[in-house]
Formats: C-alpha cells, structure tokens, sequence
C-alpha cells in the first residue's frame, strides 16, 4: 500500500516521540512491502515563532491532501504559564481537529500480561481491562462561546451540542461494539446538564437499533469511580469532548503511564493519530520521553488503512520491549533506557508472525 503521511512534531517531546514512530512505520514498510512518504510541517508554539499562527496555513493544507497525519504533542510553559495570551499553541490542534471534521477521538485502553506490574492499582482490579473511549472532539464546552467581562473578573464557556453531533459519533460507537463485547456506555451528566439530557434522548433512540448491543447510562462522577474499582465492567464508553478528555486521562492511570496510550481522531475525510499525553515541556531534549503511546498510534494509522497484521507486529514488538524491561523511566520503576534506544529496540523488533497480539 502507498500511503502519504503528514508528520506534525509540535511542541515539548512531541518530535522526538514522533521520530521513534517513524523508525516503526520504516521498518513496517521495508517488512511488509508497503511505500510510505513522509512530509513533515510546522505545528504549535514552534509554528508561532516565526508565523505567529499555531497552525500554518501550508500545514493545513498538507493536512488536508495526505492520506493520514501523525502528530505529536503540543503546548509550552511559556502559554501555560500566561493566562493573558491572545493565541495559544492549543488553539491550532483545536482547529485543525475542527478543519478536517475529525468528530471523534478513539482512545483504547488495554491491559496486557507485559504491562501489569506498571499499574499502580492492584492487579486483580487493572488485569483484562480492555475498554475503548470514544470521546466527541469537535464540539462541546472546547468550541462552545467563550466571554470574558471587560473588568476581567467574569468568564463563561457555552457546551452546546446538536442531535447530529451526538448521533455521528454514536453510531461509530455503537458499531465499535458490534465487533468486541457487545457493550456501549454513555458517559454524561443528565442529572445537571442540558447538553447531556440531549446526549442521553439521543443515544437511547439510537441504541434501540442495535438490539444486540446491551446499553446503559452513567453520571461522569460515578464513572470515574467505577473505571478506578472495575474497568473490566466496560467495553465501549461514549461521551463528549470535556468528559472524555478527562475520563481518557484517568483511565491511562489502569496502565500506570500516561506515555502508554494512543488514539485515533477520525472524520469522514480525515484521520490524525495522536498520544493521549501532552507535550511534556520539562523533558525535551533529554532523551527521556516514552515513544510508546506514539508508537502505538502509528499501529492505529495501520489498523485504520486494514493493516492489521501489520498493527499487530507494533503491538507485538512494543510487548517485547516490556517483557525485556527495554523501557523509559516513567514505566517498571527500575529502567535506564532512552528514547531513542526504546525506539531502536521496537523497531528492531517488528516481525511478521501470525499470533501478534492487537491493540
Ligand atoms: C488531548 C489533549 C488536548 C485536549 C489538549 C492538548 C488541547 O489534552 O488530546 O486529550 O484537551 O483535547
Ligand atoms: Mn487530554
């Protein structure tokens, strides 16, 4: 397969995790035979030095003609830090997500034997979690409108949803589940929110056609509960931008790194593929940051085009770089290895095999 992959770096770690990717997809190519072209393109606070604008009207469009883009992480201490700036790194992956309708983020969370011991939560509870959080990403509190008083000392953000919104990314849900345990969860809060009580009219209707998926509804507050005490209970959770932003975050806790988790941001059109994690500005360039989740998410840019054998053999060699303790400081406690040499290894590692396992 010929494939043309936009590589957005970003900010903090993000262009050293994404180079390991990269060294993945290279050995994929030369391994199963397949052509990909690589075209790199500025993105966030990097962009905004010399343009002025985190997301680059070039980038955009290269966005727009490649057949996937690989991305990976924005944001710097300098905004962080200054509640007044007018532009932010953010507000480029913000509106690129919005350009190319990628309505819906993928975000798996997946225990393997090899990742046990790195969860900070006891084993019975984490072991043979395999869940998967379809979060809304173009809509919501993130693109609602947003005041601020003229004194300053008043400030609002709008969540507003439409049932076209929430039905696009349910029926993705729904049919999601049609292919794993046959399970989907809504995430809101009916109880408090307007926008939520939408979510919940919306999604029971549609469930009703998919009779052969057992659908039930949860309060975010006590989600977060149950994902902590029994992330076994769920198959397919679906909820929207906010809620899912956060419950995705938690829920990378059951594999005890943040650096671990990858996602798949999709639109008809389009598809971006991106670590949960963000830019972790106090370790570039020090050779530090975990490749994995953005490992991972190239395996998912596979899965996506139905390169499965050819995900699998990512997810099998990244095993294998646990399971040798090949890994970075922020997982098994006891490591010394770099970026660059995890990424080395997992590479190395990419071989056809017909009992890979799968994200
Ligand atoms: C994520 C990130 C982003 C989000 C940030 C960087 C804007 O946290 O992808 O989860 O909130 O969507
Ligand atoms: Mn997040």
């Amino acid at each position: 397969m010929q494939l043309k992959i936009a590589l957005l770096g970003g900010d903090g770690i993000g262009p050293e995790v994404l180079a390991q990717s990269v060294k993945c997809l290279k050995a994929i190519e030369e391994t199963f035979n397949h052509r990909f072209e690589f075209v790199e393109a500025p993105f966030g606070a990097i962009a905004m030095t010399g343009s002025g604008r985190p997301l680059p009207d070039e980038t955009l469009a290269l966005c727009q003609e490649a057949d996937a883009i690989l991305f990976g992480a924005i944001g710097a201490l300098d905004y962080d830090n200054n509640p007044e700036a007018k532009v932010r790194p953010e507000q480029g992956l913000l509106r690129l997500r919005k350009e190319l309708g990628l309505f819906a983020s993928i975000r798996p969370i997946k225990m393997f034997p090899a990742f046990l011991e790195n969860s900070p939560l006891k084993r019975n509870i984490v072991d043979h979690t395999d869940l998967v959080i379809f979060r809304e990403l173009t809509g919501g509190i993130y693109f609602g409108k947003k005041t601020l008083s003229e004194d300053g000392t008043t400030a609002s953000d709008l969540c507003s949803y439409s049932e076209s919104e929430i039905s696009r990314i349910a029926h993705l849900a729904f049919k999601a589940a049609k292919k794993r345990r046959k399970k989907v969860t809504l995430v809101d809060k009916a109880n408090v929110l307007e926008s939520s009580r939408l979510w919940r009219k919306t999604v029971t209707n549609i469930a009703q056609s998919y009779p052969d998926i057992s659908f039930e509804c949860l309060f975010i507050d006590n989600a977060a509960v149950q994902m902590m005490l029994n992330p076994r209970q769920f198959d397919v959770i679906l909820t929207d931008n906010m809620f899912g932003d956060i419950l995705s975050d938690q829920g990378s806790v059951i594999l005890g790194s943040v650096g671990l988790l990858p996602s798949a941001s999709v639109g008809l059109e389009n598809a971006m593929f991106e670590p949960f994690h963000g830019s972790y500005p106090q370790a570039k360039g020090k050779n530090i940051a975990n490749p994995v989740a953005s490992i991972l998410s190239s395996a998912m840019l596979l899965q996506h085009f139905g390169l499965d054998e050819e995900a699998n053999a990512i997810v099998a060699a990244v095993h294998k770089s646990f399971v040798k303790k090949v890994v970075t400081t922020d997982v098994l406690g006891s490591s010394k290895y770099g970026t660059d040499y995890v990424g080395d290894f997992i590479s190395e590692n990419i071989v056809e095999s017909d009992d890979n396992p799968s994200i």
